[in-house]
Protein backbone atom coordinates (compact mmCIF):
# COMPACT_ATOMS: atom_id res chain seq x y z
CA UNK A 1 0.00 0.00 0.00
CA UNK A 2 1.16 3.52 -0.89
CA UNK A 3 1.85 6.14 1.93
CA UNK A 4 -0.88 8.16 2.54
CA UNK A 5 -1.52 11.96 4.62
CA UNK A 6 -4.36 12.80 5.63
CA UNK A 7 -5.15 16.53 6.08
CA UNK A 8 -8.44 17.08 7.88
CA UNK A 9 -10.53 21.10 9.53
CA UNK A 10 -10.59 21.55 12.93
CA UNK A 11 -14.56 20.33 13.97
CA UNK A 12 -14.38 24.06 16.34
CA UNK A 13 -17.81 25.24 14.38
CA UNK A 14 -15.86 28.61 13.58
CA UNK A 15 -17.56 29.34 10.21
CA UNK A 16 -20.78 28.44 11.23
CA UNK A 17 -20.53 31.77 12.88
CA UNK A 18 -18.94 34.28 10.58
CA UNK A 19 -20.44 35.31 7.09
CA UNK A 20 -18.29 32.86 5.02
CA UNK A 21 -20.26 29.98 4.33
CA UNK A 22 -19.92 27.32 6.35
CA UNK A 23 -17.98 24.51 6.35
CA UNK A 24 -19.51 21.40 6.29
CA UNK A 25 -19.28 19.11 9.94
CA UNK A 26 -17.48 22.56 11.67
CA UNK A 27 -19.78 22.56 14.42
CA UNK A 28 -19.25 18.63 15.41
CA UNK A 29 -16.02 18.09 17.12
CA UNK A 30 -13.74 16.01 15.23
CA UNK A 31 -12.22 12.50 16.20
CA UNK A 32 -9.21 11.62 14.11
CA UNK A 33 -9.42 8.27 16.28
CA UNK A 34 -11.16 5.66 13.77
CA UNK A 35 -9.33 7.09 10.93
CA UNK A 36 -6.28 6.57 12.60
CA UNK A 37 -7.00 2.82 13.86
CA UNK A 38 -8.35 2.09 10.22
CA UNK A 39 -4.95 2.93 9.03
CA UNK A 40 -3.51 1.32 12.66
CA UNK A 41 -1.42 4.80 12.80
CA UNK A 42 0.53 4.28 15.88
CA UNK A 43 4.32 4.97 15.51
CA UNK A 44 6.74 6.53 13.29
CA UNK A 45 6.84 3.10 11.36
CA UNK A 46 3.66 3.79 10.38
CA UNK A 47 1.82 5.54 7.51
CA UNK A 48 2.83 8.89 7.37
CA UNK A 49 0.32 11.42 8.54
CA UNK A 50 -0.22 15.18 9.02
CA UNK A 51 -3.64 16.46 10.75
CA UNK A 52 -4.63 20.05 10.01
CA UNK A 53 -6.25 21.91 12.41
CA UNK A 54 -5.15 19.55 15.17
CA UNK A 55 -5.14 21.87 18.24
CA UNK A 56 -9.02 21.92 18.33
CA UNK A 57 -9.01 17.92 18.86
CA UNK A 58 -5.94 17.59 20.80
CA UNK A 59 -7.44 15.52 23.46
CA UNK A 60 -8.39 12.80 20.79
CA UNK A 61 -4.85 12.72 19.23
CA UNK A 62 -2.58 9.56 20.18
CA UNK A 63 0.21 11.08 22.65
CA UNK A 64 3.21 9.93 20.94
CA UNK A 65 3.56 12.59 17.39
CA UNK A 66 4.69 15.90 17.06
CA UNK A 67 3.03 19.74 16.42
CA UNK A 68 4.17 21.33 13.79
CA UNK A 69 3.13 25.36 14.04
CA UNK A 70 1.90 26.57 10.74
CA UNK A 71 3.15 30.24 11.09
CA UNK A 72 0.27 32.91 8.98
CA UNK A 73 1.53 35.77 10.29
CA UNK A 74 5.27 36.15 9.65
CA UNK A 75 5.57 38.01 12.79
CA UNK A 76 3.12 40.02 11.72
CA UNK A 77 0.27 39.12 13.69
CA UNK A 78 -0.37 41.33 16.83
CA UNK A 79 -1.73 44.01 14.69
CA UNK A 80 -4.57 41.76 12.51
CA UNK A 81 -7.92 40.08 13.37
CA UNK A 82 -6.40 37.03 11.36
CA UNK A 83 -5.76 33.95 13.36
CA UNK A 84 -1.79 33.54 13.60
CA UNK A 85 -1.25 30.33 13.19
CA UNK A 86 -2.74 26.68 13.24
CA UNK A 87 -1.23 23.20 14.26
CA UNK A 88 -0.57 20.33 12.39
CA UNK A 89 0.09 16.91 14.38
CA UNK A 90 2.11 14.59 12.71
CA UNK A 91 3.07 10.77 13.60
CA UNK A 92 6.59 11.42 12.03
CA UNK A 93 9.07 11.87 15.38
CA UNK A 94 10.79 14.93 13.68
CA UNK A 95 12.04 17.22 15.73
CA UNK A 96 9.23 20.29 16.80
CA UNK A 97 8.87 22.46 13.56
CA UNK A 98 7.55 25.96 12.39
CA UNK A 99 6.74 26.50 9.09
CA UNK A 100 6.30 29.95 7.65
CA UNK A 101 4.17 31.31 5.33
CA UNK A 102 2.27 34.64 5.07
CA UNK A 103 -1.28 33.53 4.97
CA UNK A 104 -4.23 35.72 6.72
CA UNK A 105 -7.45 36.93 4.93
CA UNK A 106 -6.69 38.16 1.36
CA UNK A 107 -2.82 38.57 2.13
CA UNK A 108 -1.71 35.04 0.44
CA UNK A 109 1.90 35.25 -0.37
CA UNK A 110 2.56 33.54 -3.92
CA UNK A 111 -0.60 33.26 -4.75
CA UNK A 112 -2.84 34.52 -7.66
CA UNK A 113 -6.55 34.36 -7.78
CA UNK A 114 -9.91 34.38 -5.80
CA UNK A 115 -10.00 32.56 -2.85
CA UNK A 116 -11.49 28.95 -3.64
CA UNK A 117 -12.14 28.05 0.23
CA UNK A 118 -12.96 29.44 3.64
CA UNK A 119 -10.06 27.04 4.74
CA UNK A 120 -8.05 27.11 1.93
CA UNK A 121 -4.16 26.29 2.70
CA UNK A 122 -1.15 27.12 0.59
CA UNK A 123 0.12 24.29 -1.60
CA UNK A 124 3.43 25.11 -0.24
CA UNK A 125 2.45 23.92 3.14
CA UNK A 126 1.58 20.75 1.82
CA UNK A 127 4.31 20.16 -0.70
CA UNK A 128 6.60 21.31 2.26
CA UNK A 129 4.71 18.36 4.59
CA UNK A 130 4.95 15.52 1.99
CA UNK A 131 9.37 16.25 2.29
CA UNK A 132 9.00 17.33 6.49
CA UNK A 133 6.74 13.92 7.01
CA UNK A 134 8.91 11.46 4.29
CA UNK A 135 6.24 10.79 2.50
CA UNK A 136 7.84 9.40 -0.77
CA UNK A 137 7.77 10.00 -4.11
CA UNK A 138 5.00 8.36 -6.61
CA UNK A 139 3.45 7.12 -3.58
CA UNK A 140 -0.62 7.51 -3.11
CA UNK A 141 -1.61 10.38 -0.66
CA UNK A 142 -5.37 10.48 0.85
CA UNK A 143 -6.51 13.88 1.93
CA UNK A 144 -10.28 12.57 3.09
CA UNK A 145 -11.39 16.37 3.64
CA UNK A 146 -10.01 17.62 0.37
CA UNK A 147 -11.93 20.87 0.66
CA UNK A 148 -10.91 22.85 -2.64
CA UNK A 149 -8.09 20.01 -3.52
CA UNK A 150 -5.04 21.66 -1.85
CA UNK A 151 -3.68 18.64 -1.35
CA UNK A 152 -4.05 17.88 -5.31
CA UNK A 153 -2.53 20.25 -6.63
CA UNK A 154 0.77 20.05 -4.29
CA UNK A 155 1.18 15.87 -5.06
CA UNK A 156 0.63 16.98 -9.37
CA UNK A 157 3.46 19.71 -8.65
CA UNK A 158 5.59 16.95 -6.04
CA UNK A 159 5.79 14.03 -8.11
CA UNK A 160 3.00 12.03 -5.58
CA UNK A 161 -0.58 10.14 -6.76
CA UNK A 162 -3.72 11.81 -5.29
CA UNK A 163 -6.81 9.90 -3.58
CA UNK A 164 -9.41 13.03 -2.18
CA UNK A 165 -12.86 13.05 -1.13
CA UNK A 166 -15.16 15.97 -0.56
CA UNK A 167 -18.92 15.53 1.25
CA UNK A 168 -19.73 19.57 -0.49
CA UNK A 169 -20.83 19.26 -4.19
CA UNK A 170 -19.72 22.77 -4.75
CA UNK A 171 -16.31 22.38 -3.32
CA UNK A 172 -15.97 18.91 -5.43
CA UNK A 173 -16.75 20.64 -8.34
CA UNK A 174 -13.70 23.47 -7.44
CA UNK A 175 -11.00 21.02 -6.53
CA UNK A 176 -11.69 18.49 -9.84
CA UNK A 177 -11.58 22.02 -11.87
CA UNK A 178 -8.36 23.09 -10.41
CA UNK A 179 -6.66 20.12 -10.65
CA UNK A 180 -7.54 19.25 -14.01
CA UNK A 181 -6.49 23.01 -14.78
CA UNK A 182 -2.80 22.46 -12.67
CA UNK A 183 -2.82 18.72 -14.94
CA UNK A 184 -3.34 20.68 -17.97
CA UNK A 185 -0.40 23.20 -17.02
CA UNK A 186 1.92 20.63 -16.55
CA UNK A 187 1.26 18.60 -19.24
CA UNK A 188 0.43 21.26 -22.00
C1 LIG B 1 -10.81 22.44 6.38
S1 LIG B 1 -11.64 22.11 4.90
C2 LIG B 1 -10.32 21.56 3.85
C3 LIG B 1 -9.68 22.71 3.09
C4 LIG B 1 -8.61 22.25 2.12
N1 LIG B 1 -7.43 21.83 2.84
C5 LIG B 1 -8.27 23.32 1.12
O1 LIG B 1 -7.11 23.77 1.04
O2 LIG B 1 -9.16 23.78 0.39
C6 LIG B 1 -12.48 20.61 5.27
C7 LIG B 1 -13.42 20.09 4.18
O3 LIG B 1 -13.97 18.86 4.61
C8 LIG B 1 -15.28 18.73 4.05
N2 LIG B 1 -15.97 17.71 4.85
C9 LIG B 1 -16.58 17.84 6.03
N3 LIG B 1 -17.05 16.65 6.45
C10 LIG B 1 -16.71 15.75 5.51
C11 LIG B 1 -16.89 14.33 5.37
N4 LIG B 1 -17.55 13.63 6.31
N5 LIG B 1 -16.39 13.72 4.29
C12 LIG B 1 -15.72 14.43 3.33
N6 LIG B 1 -15.53 15.77 3.39
C13 LIG B 1 -16.01 16.41 4.47
C14 LIG B 1 -15.85 20.12 4.12
O4 LIG B 1 -16.88 20.31 3.15
C15 LIG B 1 -14.59 20.99 3.84
O5 LIG B 1 -14.54 21.38 2.49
Amino acid sequence: MGLILCIVGGGHGLTQKTHCKPILNDDVPYDPRPLLSFFEITSSHSIPVALCGADHYKTRLPETGRFICFDKSCGGGAASNFCDAEFIWTNRKNARSIFRWVWQGCVRQGATGNRLHVSEKPVELMAWLFEHCRVKLGSNVLDPYAGSGTTGVACLRTGRRFIGMELCPDNFEIACKRIEEEWARLNP
